[in-house]
């Protein structure tokens, strides 16, 4: 299914990615979400979930914001118009909505944040603002008006004084009311407000990009864990200061550019901190291995049983390769991976795709190099089995 419409994936990227905004209107023909307001509700009343409700005082021009987890008397004491629900990360909650996320596999998987789904009644918004991720904002249930402004940066004027970043204004370029099925692509920064017209839920599917501060920062913290304190500052050609003692000479400096060049440019180090970085999991305290240790004996015959084989909603993979050497990563940590050629085609397999077809995989299931790398991510409870 091509949820760009008439768009290709191509001209989408090169036209549309992180450039300007998108509507495609039937994205998801004849769409049925997967939960309804209720569903939503529910989840936001668990501790182990994100949630957040916006209340509008729309003659004030005020806003106030909730944190979750909610009671039930939380939803009855909310005014009948104006609000809004957002509940973040819901694909780790409801299978569906990662199924949703595969849709977007056109963009790497390691650059995806969450699923957040929102509900809001009649007039409810979160404001006009803008984020610095791309989103695509796909229509749930009802209509929801949404106007989009030009692109904003550091100088663009916020109300003061308010809990979340609201827009002082917005010069409106597009105005779409969108119904269940359409989609809203917003690059990063784009203005954009988003008002419920009837009752309405959105899911917006968000991106990460780290800020190049995270990136030197967490770079060279990487670096710095494995050197060794000895490794120290030297300067065996020193010439005479006795002229000026105090002057930091350009040699000097070229040696101290020396040491975070050698450093920073070590290509397989650069490799393994992105791949940990991006795999991190969202809420690290969601994830546990198996309870009991399973031998491929007691899975063996799940393999003819089941159908398929399942990333776990809460994990996060992606792998890189050192040579040809297939190194691949999931959550944050490294996995133990045989240099076996087929071994390491199963793993990029079942990197790359939520769900494997375990017919697809037959052949893989008899090398023990295989059933190792299989056995280590089911009890790692990366993957389980479905059907
Ligand atoms: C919403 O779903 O109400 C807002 C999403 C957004 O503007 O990013
Ligand atoms: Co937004």
């Amino acid at each position: 299914m091509n949820i760009l419409g008439d768009i290709s994936t191509e001209t989408f990227l090169s036209e549309y990615w992180q450039k300007k905004p998108l509507l495609i209107r039937n994205a998801f023909p004849d769409f049925e979400p997967p939960v309804d307001p209720d569903d939503i509700a529910g989840l936001s009343l668990d501790e182990d979930v994100e949630s957040r409700i916006l209340i509008e005082d729309v003659d004030k021009q005020s806003w106030q914001v909730r944190h979750g987890p909610f009671s039930e008397q939380s939803f009855t004491e909310l005014p009948k118009e104006n609000w809004t629900l957002l509940v973040q990360a819901v694909d780790h909650w409801i299978p569906e909505f990662a199924d949703l996320l595969e849709q977007f596999s056109f963009i790497p998987s390691w650059r995806r944040d969450d699923l957040m789904v929102s509900f809001a009644p009649k007039g409810g918004s979160v404001g006009p603002h803008y984020d610095l991720y791309d989103v695509f904002l796909v229509q749930g249930m009802g209509q929801r008006h949404w106007q989009l402004g030009p692109k904003c940066d550091d100088n663009t004027k916020t109300l003061p004084d308010l809990p979340v970043k609201i827009l002082e204004s917005m010069n409106v370029e597009h105005e779409w009311t969108l119904n269940p099925g359409d989609m809203l692509y917003i690059p990063p920064s784009y203005a954009h407000n988003g008002v419920a017209v009837n009752d309405c839920m959105t899911f917006s599917i968000g991106f990460r990009a780290p800020s190049e501060a995270d990136v030197l920062q967490g770079f060279t913290d990487h670096l710095a864990a494995e050197l060794n304190n000895d490794q120290r500052y030297t300067d065996p050609a020193l010439k005479s200061a006795e002229d000026s003692p105090a002057f930091i000479d350009d040699d000097a400096i070229e040696r101290f550019r020396q040491i975070l060049q050698q450093n920073i440019s070590q290509e397989s180090q650069l490799k393994k901190w992105l791949a940990q970085t991006m795999t991190e999991p969202k809420y690290e305290e969601l994830h546990q291995p198996l309870e009991e240790e399973l031998e491929w004996e007691d899975i063996e015959s799940l393999f003819k049983e089941a159908t398929l084989l399942t990333q776990n909603e809460t994990s996060r993979w992606a792998y890189f390769k050192d040579e040809q050497q297939v190194c691949l990563f999931i959550n944050g940590q490294t996995q133990a991976m045989a240099e076996s050629k087929n071994a390491q085609e199963l793993a990029q397999h079942l990197a790359n795709a939520r769900h494997v077809n375990i017919e697809d995989i037959t052949s893989y299931l008899t090398e023990p190099d295989c059933q190792n790398l299989l056995l280590d991510l089911i009890n790692g409870n990366y993957l389980y089995f479905e059907g």
